[in-house]
C-alpha cells in the first residue's frame, strides 16, 4: 500500500478525503470511484463466485470486507466504500428483493396502501447488522491514511425500485404515484427518510468516516417533485443524521439534476455535492465549489476508452476544480468492461497533478 503523501502530512486530518470534505484544498486531490468494487476486477469476480445470491454476499461480513478492500489494495485509492447495495433497505423492510443474473434487481413491486402498510421498520437494525459488522471489520484492516465511506440510496431512488419492481428508464410509474397518490407517496418517502437516517447513523457509529447518499434517479423529476421528493427528504435526512452525530460528513449525489444543483446544495446542507458527468465543470461545477467541496465527474466512458482521451478529460477536470476543495471521482459508476490499466493510469495522473 502507498505511503501517506506530503498532503497528508500538511493536513491535520488523518485522510485526504476527510480533509477535502471539510473544505481543505490539497495539492493533489483524493480519489475514489463509485462502484470501485465490482465486476471489472477479477478478484471481485472471484469473491462474488463464492455466494450464489447477491444479497447473501452483501450480508456476509467476511466477503463484504474482502470486496471493500480490493480496490484500495490494488490501486491505492484514498477511500474504501463499503461493499453493500442501496436495496438492502427495502429488503430489511420486508419487501422481496432478488438479483437475477444479467437482469439486475427484481422486487415484488408495491401496488397500493396494503403493501405499504406491510413494510416494517422493527427489524431494520437487526437485519442490517452484518453491514455494520463488515464496516467495523474494514475499519480494523484499512490503512489509517485511507477513509471509509458508508452509503445509502436516497428515498426517491429507493422508492423507484420499490414501485417499479426493477430498474427503469423513465420511472413513469413512480412519477404517476407522486401525481395521483401524493399522500401514499409521502408516506413511502417518510418511511424511507426514517430508514435511511437510521442506516446512515448506524454506519457512522460502526466506523464510517463519511457517508454518501445516492440519488441516482433524481434527474427525471420536474421542479416541484424534485423539491418534494429529493431536496426536502434529503435535507431531513441530513438534519436527522446531524442530530445524532453533529460532526457527520455527508456527500450528496443527485444525479442528473442540472441547473437545480445550487438549490440542492443550499437546501440540503450536505458537505460535498457529487457532480454527474453532464455537469459543466467550468460553469456549474466552479460555481458550486465557491460554496463548498465538490466531487466528480469523469465520464465512465472516457475511463473505458483510455489513452489520450482519458488524459485530456482528467486534466480538464483537474485544471478547473483542482485549485479548490475537491474529490476526484467518476460522474457515475465504473463500467464492468473497464480495463484495469486505465484505472491504474487514472490514479497516477491524479496523484502526479499539482494544483
Ligand atoms: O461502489 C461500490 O463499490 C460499493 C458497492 C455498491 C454496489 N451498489 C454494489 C453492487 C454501491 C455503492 C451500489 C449502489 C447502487 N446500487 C446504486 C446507486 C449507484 C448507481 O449506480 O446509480 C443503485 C441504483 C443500485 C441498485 C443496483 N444494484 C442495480 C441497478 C444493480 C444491477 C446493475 C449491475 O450493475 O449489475 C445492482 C447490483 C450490484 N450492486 C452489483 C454491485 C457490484 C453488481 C452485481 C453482481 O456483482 O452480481
Amino acid at each position: 500500500m502507498t505511503m501517506p503523501s506530503a498532503d497528508q502530512a500538511n493536513s491535520s486530518e488523518a485522510t485526504k478525503l476527510v480533509a477535502a470534505a471539510k473544505g481543505e484544498t490539497l495539492t493533489s486531490p483524493p480519489i475514489w470511484l463509485m462502484r470501485q468494487a465490482g465486476r471489472y476486477l477479477p478478484e471481485y469476480r472471484d469473491v462474488r463466485s463464492r455466494s450464489k445470491n447477491f444479497l447473501d454476499f452483501c450480508y456476509s461480513p467476511e466477503l463484504a470486507i474482502e470486496a471493500t478492500l480490493q480496490p484500495v489494495t490494488r490501486f491505492g485509492m484514498d477511500a474504501a466504500i463499503l461493499f453493500s447495495d442501496i436495496l438492502v433497505i427495502p429488503d430489511a423492510l420486508g419487501q422481496t428483493v432478488q438479483f437475477e443474473q444479467g437482469e439486475g434487481p427484481v422486487l415484488h413491486a408495491l401496488r397500493g396502501d396494503d403493501d405499504l402498510a406491510r413494510l416494517n421498520m422493527d427489524r431494520l437494525s437487526e437485519h442490517l447488522q452484518p453491514v455494520y459488522t463488515a464496516l467495523g471489520g474494514v475499519r480494523e484492516k484499512l490503512d489509517p491514511t485511507r477513509a471509509l465511506i458508508g452509503f445509502a440510496g436516497a428515498p426517491w431512488t429507493i422508492a423507484t425500485y420499490m414501485i417499479e419492481g426493477r430498474g427503469s428508464r423513465d420511472h413513469a410509474l413512480s412519477r404517476l404515484w407522486a401525481y395521483q397518490h401524493p399522500e401514499r407517496m409521502d408516506r413511502l418517502i417518510d418511511l424511507l427518510v426514517e430508514a435511511v437516517s437510521r442506516h446512515l447513523v448506524a454506519q457512522l457509529e460502526a466506523g464510517a468516516d463519511i457517508v454518501q447518499i445516492f440519488d441516482s434517479w433524481a434527474g427525471v423529476l420536474p421542479d416541484s417533485l424534485l423539491e418534494k421528493l429529493c431536496i426536502e427528504p434529503t435535507a431531513r435526512i441530513v438534519g436527522r443524521v446531524r442530530e445524532a452525530r453533529p460532526d457527520a460528513l455527508i456527500i450528496g449525489f443527485p444525479r442528473g439534476i442540472g441547473d437545480r444543483y445550487p438549490a440542492y446544495q443550499k437546501a440540503t446542507g450536505v458537505n460535498v455535492v457529487g457532480l454527474d458527468t453532464s455537469v459543466s465543470v467550468r460553469g456549474l461545477g466552479k460555481a458550486l465549489q465557491v460554496n463548498g467541496p465538490v466531487q466528480g465527474n469523469l465520464d465512465p466512458i472516457a475511463l473505458l476508452a483510455g489513452g489520450d482521451a482519458l488524459e485530456r478529460e482528467v486534466m480538464a477536470i483537474l485544471e478547473v476544480l483542482g485549485h479548490g476543495p475537491f474529490i476526484f471521482n467518476l460522474g457515475h459508476g465504473i463500467l464492468k468492461e473497464t480495463p484495469i490499466p486505465h484505472v491504474t493510469r487514472l490514479v497516477e495522473i491524479v496523484r502526479a497533478w499539482r494544483g
